[in-house]
């Protein structure tokens, strides 16, 4: 006979009960409670991230809790949730993140509006035994377009709402179909959603169709999240869960509705004003989105089912908020360079035949794009997780208490935290900071390896204390002295490791882009760093740890959340969304596994130069 056990949340300023099964893990339980934690690696217990403080009866720890959590959190009743079994009752403390930093504001956008649907308004005379053409064709010749699509679900409210009076109603139109009638009340502006979803977070924009400005933004971290931090964890849990990728869709569809729903209600519209959504990210989010298993993207060649612009309506894709709404997502280039690049070529103007530009978004894939004579090449590396904050002992995403950078000042190293509080971890611009400050001081060597103090620069002199053993383990500290044990924050060889193999990524992607294209450094006019991170590093530590070629630092500039403003883009203007399919259409992507050579230029890339 199963057995349940009762479960607290404690959330500090809330908790949260619910009866579990006995004899699963803690990571399942949550899930299955829709109260999912923060679990880069889906549950696999390879991360060490999915920790929670719980009291009560669990299993006893794992070997892979021993080697994950020190001897203090041990004791102090810190488990691995996807390793803790449950056996009775328990009381768990988990940490919010909720509050995450996430990129909201991107480039300034000028566009004409012609949005991907408008509400227009009809009168329609009534009917007599004389005059009697049907409903359809009355809509029809009311709005003058004789061949306007119209379903089947659709002429089932039409056929609940006219009479043969005459009425007045609000028609919403896309450019061939109608996609929603209701009895006209007020006039009231048009409006529209554009969203980016990102693997780790979602950010909505309520735009006004008329003045084409953004009245308002929403923004929360995906909730996808709780089944893995990549999207090749997220892809895994679908392939292994019977219904996992229905379990994904569902996740992001609902949470896409409720977003909408939280900023209707905030700006006191009806939902029927909203009459448009657009929607960007990267192929295996847009997978999700549309309910298809994007499992062969996961696997050579990499195939994705599509990459073509889509219209649809809301109920396609199971939005129950607004099931008519009109929704457009954006194009995607391969199975690795998405809609959410294609996004930012919109906002920089990649197809700009004047200029050489090079957009590059940085998170666990680097995609970037070359752009040189309105030609555009483009390519993904496997960037690995460390500049999110996963694989990294310490690391953390952008959340409050993050260190987010690190200088060193007259011999003094300083670091500083999102929201000045007490630190818990290192993000990645941070990670970039540090690394960056021990390469220019000789801390670590050209390959990586910690150096002998004896070999590090006069400046850094006063930092040998930094170098410690913990667990028996050379590293190197980054909180002041006086940090309790457990709060010590620290990088070890293997957090260097993981950043050099990041940081080649990129570095190799670049060079291939480049050699490929036949340009120089010199000869590209603008690189656009797009997305969260690439807008929160340095230019002169990702420059010092060879992320970026050092002839392109002068020409860096930040250009925010490009896959958002893109959607803006798209939402807004026809032309724009002529101009992402010419995009998709001139865009050549090369795939780097195929090409002869890759491998030599990663290689050569792995380095440090002080
Ligand atoms: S170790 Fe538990 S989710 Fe990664």
């Amino acid at each position: 006979m199963e057995r349940y056990c009762s479960v607290t949340l404690d959330y500090g300023s809330k908790s949260l009960v619910f009866k579990s099964e006995a004899g699963i893990n803690l990571h399942k339980a949550l899930l299955l409670n829709h109260s999912g934690i923060s679990s880069p690696c889906g549950g696999k217990g390879t991360c060490g991230k999915c920790k929670v403080v719980v009291s009560g009866e669990l299993s006893p720890p794992t070997e892979i809790e021993k080697s994950k959590l020190t001897r203090q959190e041990l004791d102090a009743g810190v488990r691995l949730a996807c390793q803790a079994v449950l056996t009775g009752d328990v009381k768990i403390r988990i940490k919010d993140e909720k509050s995450a930093f996430i990129q909201i504001d991107g480039l300034p956008y000028k566009v004409g509006i012609s949005p991907v649907s408008q509400r227009i308004q009809i009168h329609l005379p009534g009917t007599s035994l004389t005059n009697c053409p049907d409903d359809v064709k009355r809509l029809r010749d009311g709005l003058q377009r004789d061949h306007l699509k119209i379903s089947r679900s659709l002429m089932a409210k039409i056929s609940n709402l006219l009479n043969e009076r005459e009425q007045d109603i609000l028609a919403t139109v896309t450019e061939d179909e109608l996609a929603d009638i209701n009895i006209f009340a007020e006039q009231t502006p048009d409006y529209g959603f554009a969203v980016d979803i990102g693997t780790t977070t979602i950010v909505g924009y309520l735009v006004n169709l008329i003045t084409g400005e953004i009245e308002d933004t929403v923004s929360e971290l995906n909730e996808q999240a709780a089944f893995g931090a990549d999207v090749l964890s997220r892809i895994s849990y679908g392939k292994e869960n019977a219904e996992g990728n229905r379990v994904l869709h569902d996740k992001i569809v609902s949470q896409l509705g409720h977003m909408l729903k939280k900023t209707v209600e905030r700006k006191g519209l009806a939902k029927d004003a909203i009459c448009g959504i657009s929607v960007a990210g990267n192929t295996i989010m847009m997978h999700f989105l549309m309910g298809l298993n994007p499992f062969r993207i996961s696997v050579a060649p990499f195939t994705p089912v599509f990459t073509s612009s889509y219209f649809c309506r809301g109920e396609e894709i199971g939005l129950a908020y607004h099931p008519r709404c009109p929704v457009y997502i954006l194009p995607s280039i391969a199975g690795y360079v998405g809609a959410d690049i294609v996004a930012g070529m919109l906002v920089c103007s990649l197809l700009d035949p004047t200029r050489t530009q090079l957009l590059v978004d940085i998170g666990t894939n680097g995609e970037m794009a070359l752009s040189r004579e309105g030609a555009v090449l483009c390519c993904s590396v496997a960037a690995g997780p460390a500049f999110e904050g996963a694989g990294i002992r310490w690391g953390v995403g952008g959340i409050d208490g993050a260190i987010d950078s690190v200088d060193l000042k007259d011999g003094t190293l300083k670091i500083h935290t999102l929201s000045d509080k007490k630190p818990i971890g290192i993000c990645g611009s941070g990670l970039l900071d540090a690394v960056s400050i021990m390469v220019q001081n000789g801390i670590i060597d050209e390959g990586g390896r910690f150096a002998e103090p004896c070999e590090w620069s006069p400046e850094a002199a006063g930092l040998w204390d930094r170098m410690q053993e913990i667990n028996g383990e050379k590293v190197f500290v980054l909180t002041g002295p006086g940090c309790l044990p457990e709060e010590t924050i620290f990088l070890c060889q293997q957090d260097i490791r993981e950043v050099q193999l990041a940081k080649a990524a990129v570095h190799a992607g670049i060079t291939t882009l480049l050699n490929n294209q036949g340009t120089t450094p010199e000869q590209v006019d603008a690189v656009w760093l797009a997305g969260g991170f690439g807008n929160k590093l340095r230019k002169e530590s990702a420059v010092n740890i060879g992320l970026l070629p050092k002839e392109l630092a002068p020409k860096i500039r930040f250009a925010g959340n490009t896959s958002g403003v893109g959607a803006v883009m798209a939402l807004l203007s026809k032309d724009c969304r002529d101009k992402c399919d010419i995009i998709k259409t001139k865009a050549r992507y090369l795939e780097l596994s195929a090409l002869a050579g890759f491998n030599d230029t990663f290689i050569e890339s792995i380095g440090f130069e002080a």
